[in-house]
């Protein structure tokens, strides 16, 4: 079977609770990429409820004030994405008429969303098949392909980036994305990944090698 399709498969039958998910509403699901870009999935649960509780829609966070935001955001740390999630809520709202922009490459223009983030709201809300490359995946990735190239470098990440875009050619990109994410936080661990039980452990090269442990390669800077 292909990579994509077990990754699939186990997300259907393994993917987390969480309240975005039942959600395609590229507002939401913005917020939710925000908060998880440096917060753990745990600690960024309570933050979304309240953001979703006191900002209903985006024009809701326009019209609050930047110390309203930012009193909501207080104990997340890196306070620039609650002040960028601000401004670009007043940005959709002042100069796209309130339209969420629906495009990876229009997401792109909104300030704090990078690669990762609009790759996954570009996914996960508009099904374009932009690939997710975060932590989880780098790791993945590194072992099944038994990749040594550093994920820091330049080469790395443009590496990476084309392998994963190769990958989500077939699947569906909102599943797939979210699959490989939950995949490489449950199973794929950085210690102690669960290998013995791994549906990808028939293909994966770092498991056959015994180099699990030493992927992926970061370089020292
Ligand atoms: N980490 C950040 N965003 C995520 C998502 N949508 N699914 C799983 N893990 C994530």
């Amino acid at each position: 079977m292909k990579f994509y399709k077990i990754l699939e498969m186990w997300y259907l039958n393994n993917k987390r609770d969480l309240p975005w998910r039942n959600s395609s509403n590229p507002y939401f699901i913005w917020l939710s990429e925000i908060i998880l870009q440096q917060t753990r999935i745990q600690q960024g649960l309570d933050y979304y409820k309240v953001f979703i509780e006191h900002y209903p829609t985006v024009q809701d966070l326009a019209n609050a004030s930047e110390d309203e935001v930012l009193k909501d955001w207080q104990g997340l740390g890196y306070y620039s994405r609650a002040r960028n999630l601000h401004f670009s809520a007043q940005y959709i709202c002042n100069e796209l008429n309130g339209v969420f922009p629906s495009t990876y490459k229009e997401l792109l223009k909104l300030k704090g969303v990078g690669d990762y983030t609009a790759s996954a709201i570009a996914s996960i809300c508009f099904n374009e098949k932009t690939a997710v490359v975060d932590g989880n995946v780098y790791r993945v990735l590194s072992r099944y392909f038994n990749i040594n190239t550093p994920i820091n470098s330049p080469k790395g990440i443009k590496y990476f980036k084309e392998l994963a875009q190769e990958l989500i050619k077939d699947a569906n990109p909102k599943d797939y994305n979210q699959a490989i994410m939950d995949f490489g936080s449950m199973v794929c661990k950085p210690a102690n990944p669960t290998c013995d039980t791994c549906v990808l452990a028939d293909g994966c090269i770092a498991k056959a090698k015994n180099l699990i442990n030493d992927l992926p390669v970061k370089e020292k800077k």
